[in-house]
């Protein structure tokens, strides 16, 4: 969807806008994701699966962009992305529409400098005016730092996924599930 680009300022004093992740953002997406899912284990892509060409990326964020109910968030930092966020419906059913579920990463070079929080607070804040009445999410189950993070942002935690993940390492993780009232 399309929406209003908003500016902070990060914890360092620089300047961050944070604004719809159009198809002109391509080229940097497909690096983005390419990379910060080799910093750190606990994005669901490894890096070997990225795979999308400039063509196939470009199309699918122009598809996004014009999606009323797909929200694509990216933090840019001196013209270069720091981080994308994104919101998407969890299904088209009556009994289930009225969730969405929510996805975020930055660059390691970006963490604690404030995106994280600025991002959440404006995808949640959309998502409410789309209409959704609640974001679920999942988040490894050591990943402190992020669960330190979503419930700064109001997220509860109401469950546990039994190994949910299983890294090409051999070993199993469990997926800790938290949810936030849009109401
Ligand atoms: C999780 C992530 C999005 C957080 O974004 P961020 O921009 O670093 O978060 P912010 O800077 O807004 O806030 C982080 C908060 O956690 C705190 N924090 C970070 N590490 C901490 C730790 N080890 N112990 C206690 N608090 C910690 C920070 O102090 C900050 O709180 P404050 O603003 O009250 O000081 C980012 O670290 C990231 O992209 N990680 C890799 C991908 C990932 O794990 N994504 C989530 C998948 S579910």
């Amino acid at each position: 969807m399309r929406f209003e680009d908003r500016e902070i300022v990060l914890k360092d004093g620089r300047k961050c806008i944070l604004r719809p992740t159009s198809p002109e953002y391509a080229d940097q997406m497909i690096e983005y994701l390419e990379k910060t899912s080799a910093e750190t284990p606990f994005l669901l892509r490894n890096p070997d699966e990225v795979g999308f060409t400039l063509e196939s990326e470009k199309e699918i964020l122009g598809r996004l962009l014009d999606d009323p109910y797909t929200i694509m968030m990216c933090a840019v930092v001196d013209g270069k992305i720091a981080g994308n966020g994104s919101i998407s419906g969890i299904g088209e059913k009556r009994k289930i529409r009225h969730r969405c579920s929510m996805a975020i990463a930055l660059y390691k070079d970006y963490w604690n400098l404030g995106i994280g929080t600025a991002m959440i607070s404006y995808m949640t804040e959309l998502a409410g005016k789309i209409g959704w009445h609640q974001v679920d999410l999942e988040v490894v189950a050591e990943n402190e730092q992020a669960q330190i993070l979503y419930k700064k942002c109001g997220f509860i935690e109401t469950g546990r996924r039994h190994n949910a993940l299983l890294f090409d390492d051999g070993t199993y993780h469990d997926e800790i599930l938290m949810y936030k009232s849009l109401k």
